[in-house]
């Protein structure tokens, strides 16, 4: 367990301002540096406090590097050269022997308070077939729990299946129908048709509409015959879900998915709570909250509503009920919730009520980690050719085929089942990668030809940047995993850049956790496979006569290896 090089320096220079009498609340404003060529990291803080002290910036500057350079003994040598630039920055370099010490102390070991963090992600609803819609919820989501459970945080994951409500009704309808004809298993075998011929026959049938109707208030009630043929219906859907899952290589299993109808029995008693405490008021037969401007941080006259004047309760209520779960039962101490941008003012909202009726602890963190929109080329939301939605399971299997027409067109060589192991791993990474590569809360273009190619920063150039380090060793008949630690210090400016970026990781995962960005991670690596690369062309490795030279480059290789993987 260590520190991150910020916090290092953070608290060498913290030390230097308080023997300067410098208040602690003052900003030191350090931070990476943005060229360099100058040092590694940058303080900018110094030009404030000078203005506060009244005193010349670069005099206080220079103080402040007096005071590192005689805590140095103490410090241990962290920075290697400082220097005073512009108005009053400093110019911090990081030392060869720290970053020999750091980096060979391991991957982002790194100290951070452990939570207990739910994470609500996927969420499709099981009434139709998982479709783009859920790509992004489901690959951010899983990488959000990765990232947590790297750190060693508890992660408890959270699959609020859509797996209630009036469309049931219809569904269990039209499954009695179809099993009176025997031909159930055809027809449940694609969810999406029989939600279309469900519709279609509810649309034009109203002896059908009704007996769908009745259908949704025997499944209220709990009648057995209706529940049956409900579970029916929500396994097969859970099982196909589960399958796309597996297919993008999510941690979701079928225990993850607690749907809407988990919390059925907590809805009423969580209206009544609400109603009792004064927090939600009926209005016009309703029950409602009604939010102040200050309660949401911003102003909405739409009330959060928990019951309908028939009674109903929406998804609404259920979100205050599975908030409420997971904080009471599950002893969450913050809440993820991947859900696509359009849903950000029932997230506000949901918080904010959960706040003022104690659903949750005051020191409960509840995050919308939001999403933007999939376009397609034309800049409207991705369809089908014929405006349809597209399939997830036709997604993945259009990525792979593509993958497989890139990797028979640059190896003509190998045979069916090497291009088809290859296209499978290119094809999901491609998607996956593309989707968390990008700043989650804007919307993006979708490319095929984009996500697979192999410039930028896209999987299949990283994969094959992967690969490369992998041959080093391999044509060496070395093995990677011989190579742990860096024992002989960094000289050559391609070196020292890239152990300053591979010490950055930590950092990096720090922040991709606390904001819930995961394209913190990607532009990190994309950027570490740059600087492998100038490193590579700068930095012979195999052909060095010196075999401890040959060592540290196999070090620093390895070691990028293993940051990408
Ligand atoms: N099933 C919902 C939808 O498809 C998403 C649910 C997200 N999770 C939640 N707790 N509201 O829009």
């Amino acid at each position: 367990m260590q520190q991150t090089v910020i916090e290092q320096l953070e608290s060498i220079f913290r030390q230097a301002f308080c023997a300067l009498g410098i208040a602690d609340t003052v900003a030191i404003g350090l931070q990476e540096s943005s060229r360099p060529e100058f040092g590694d990291y940058q303080v900018n803080g110094i030009m404030s406090v000078a203005k506060q002290l009244k005193l010349t910036p670069r005099v206080l500057a220079g103080q402040v590097m007096d005071q590192v350079n005689s805590a140095k003994r103490n410090s241990g040598n962290i920075i290697d050269m400082m220097e005073i630039a512009g108005p009053g920055f400093i110019n911090i370099k990081l030392s060869a022997q720290f970053l020999v010490a750091y980096l060979g102390g391991g991957l982002g070991q790194i100290k951070s308070q452990q939570q207990r963090i739910v994470v609500d992600y996927s969420a499709p609803n099981l009434a139709k077939e998982m479709h783009v819609g859920h790509l992004r919820s489901t690959v951010i989501g899983d990488a959000l729990v990765r990232i947590y459970e790297y750190l060693g945080h508890q992660v408890i994951r959270r699959n609020h299946v859509g797996d209630w409500g009036t469309q049931f009704g219809m569904l269990t309808a039209y499954l009695m129908e179809v099993s009176k004809n025997q031909n159930e298993q055809l027809e449940l075998a694609d969810l999406e048709v029989f939600y279309q011929k469900a519709k279609i026959h509810f649309d034009a049938d109203s002896a059908f509409a009704e007996r769908a109707r009745v259908c949704v208030v025997r499944l209220q009630a709990g009648d057995a015959e209706i529940l049956a043929l409900w579970k029916k219906f929500v396994e097969i859907s859970l099982n196909h879900c589960q399958l796309v899952c597996e297919r993008l290589g999510s941690k979701l299993t079928l225990a993850d998915a607690v749907g809407e109808s988990f919390y059925n029995d907590l809805l009423a008693p969580i209206v009544k709570r609400l109603l009792d405490s004064g927090v939600a008021t009926v209005s016009n037969g309703a029950v409602c909250v009604f939010l102040s401007s200050s309660d949401l941080g911003m102003n909405e006259e739409t009330p959060f509503i928990i019951q309908k004047s028939d009674g109903a309760y929406l998804y609404a209520t259920t979100d205050l009920a599975a908030l409420y779960d997971r904080v009471q039962n599950l002893h969450a101490d913050r809440l993820v919730y991947v859900i696509d941008a359009r849903q950000t003012l029932h997230l506000k909202q949901l918080f904010a009520v959960a706040r003022i009726a104690h659903l949750a602890k005051p020191d409960t963190v509840m995050e919308h980690a939001a999403f933007g929109t999939m376009m397609g080329a034309d800049g409207k939301p991705f369809k089908t050719r014929t405006g349809g939605t597209i399939k997830l399971c036709d997604l993945i299997d259009e990525a792979i085929s593509r993958a497989q027409l890139l990797v028979k067109e640059r190896h003509p060589e190998w045979s069916t089942d090497e291009v088809s192991a290859l296209a499978q791993t290119l094809g999901i990474a491609a998607l996956k990668y593309a989707d968390l590569a990008k700043n989650r809360c804007s919307d993006y273009i979708f490319s095929f030809d984009k996500i697979l190619s192999f410039d930028g920063n896209t999987a299949p150039y990283l994969l094959y940047a992967y690969t490369r380090i992998n041959s080093i060793f391999v044509k060496a008949g070395l093995s990677l995993s011989d190579f742990t630690s860096l024992d002989i210090e960094v000289v050559e400016v391609e070196e020292h850049r890239l152990s300053v970026h591979l010490a950055k990781f930590s950092e990096r995962l720090l922040q991709a956790a606390t904001e819930n960005y995961p394209h913190y991670l990607c532009a990190y690596i994309y950027d570490l496979a740059g600087l492998f690369m100038r490193f590579y062309e700068k930095c012979p490795i195999i052909q060095i006569p010196d075999p401890m030279l040959r060592n540290k480059r196999l070090s620093l290789a390895a070691l990028t290896a293993r940051t990408l993987k």
